[in-house]
């Protein structure tokens, strides 16, 4: 079996030319949707990821406004700045590029944001609204793997799904959203025992560990679906995914390439995020 490949560019691609056009539609209305940006530091795959970001909403038609500050910031100061974005009625989504200095409290800067405008869906409110299936923003990278499955008509119900990975960015929300779609899931992490053993039952393999080319064909089932979101640089210095991409194509049914895979997904549904905070917070 050779798998198919889910182009995560193209599909970005098109969503966001969907979006473009929702954006000018808003704009005829007088409602400009913005992103605030905080990046502090500067943390090299950080400052990529945002300016990756900048870019996409301006494609899109989205102000995005990118507020630097330097890693010495204190918690008083960035959460003061939080507060400013939060009471800015021109501000619709706000985004605080993680990770950050560790003397600053990570939690207290994710509950700082308004709930209306955390367009990462970290806040504990929209992350409870996840978890009960109710409307809310989802986080993107969880997102942006849905839509990568569903663009292919993969079923999710009564599939099993195994994700590896625990984090709160990725492994767990992903997890919650395949439930939610009614696949049976497993999560495995570092201190799994007999990973394999339990990799290789999936149907739908979601791959977020952070080590290069850790997953190979003998992880999976013929005929899985594998979402790779890793995202390692190489020592070449080019990017490469968690997955053999090589290697488990001879096995799965469906494979996402790195680059060009979740990534450019995950950026597309922060625009969506902004987008539906500009929608709800001036309609
Ligand atoms: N750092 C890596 N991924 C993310 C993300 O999705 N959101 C934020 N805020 N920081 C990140």
């Amino acid at each position: 079996m050779t798998a198919e490949v889910i182009n995560g560019q193209e599909l970005a691609s098109n969503l966001r030319e969907k979006m473009k056009q929702e954006v000018a539609a808003l704009n005829n209305n007088k409602i400009f949707p913005k992103l605030t940006v905080i990046l502090i530091g500067d943390d090299p795959a950080s400052q990529s990821y945002v300016k990756g970001k900048h870019k996409a909403c301006n494609e899109a038609g989205i102000i995005s406004e990118i507020i630097r500050k330097d890693a010495s910031i204190s918690e008083a100061e960035l959460l003061a700045e939080i507060d400013c974005l939060n009471n800015d009625e021109t501000v619709h989504g706000i985004l605080v590029q993680l990770p950050i200095p560790k003397h600053i409290d990570e939690q207290k800067v994710i509950e700082a944001i308004d709930p209306k405008k955390d367009v990462d869906g970290f806040h504990p409110i929209n992350v409870g609204k996840m978890m009960t299936g109710q409307e809310t923003f989802l986080p993107c990278t969880p997102h942006g793997i849905l839509q990568m499955i569903q663009s292919k008509q993969i079923e999710t119900e009564g599939k099993y799904a195994v994700v590896i990975g625990r984090s709160n960015i990725v492994g767990k929300p992903v997890g919650q959203l395949l439930l939610n779609e009614n696949a049976t899931v497993t999560y495995c992490h570092s201190r799994t025992n007999n990973m394999k053993d339990i990799t290789k039952q999936a149907d739908i393999l979601i791959v977020a560990v952070g080590k290069e080319h850790v997953i190979d064909a003998s992880y999976v089932k013929e005929g899985a679906v594998v979402i790779d979101v890793g995202v390692n640089r190489t020592k070449e210095g080019t990017l490469t995914g968690d997955v053999d991409f090589e290697d488990v194509k001879q096995v799965a049914s469906y494979i996402t390439p790195v680059p060009k895979g979740v990534g450019p997904m995950t950026i597309t549904m922060l625009l969506r995020n902004t987008i539906e905070a500009a929608k709800r917070i001036e309609q």
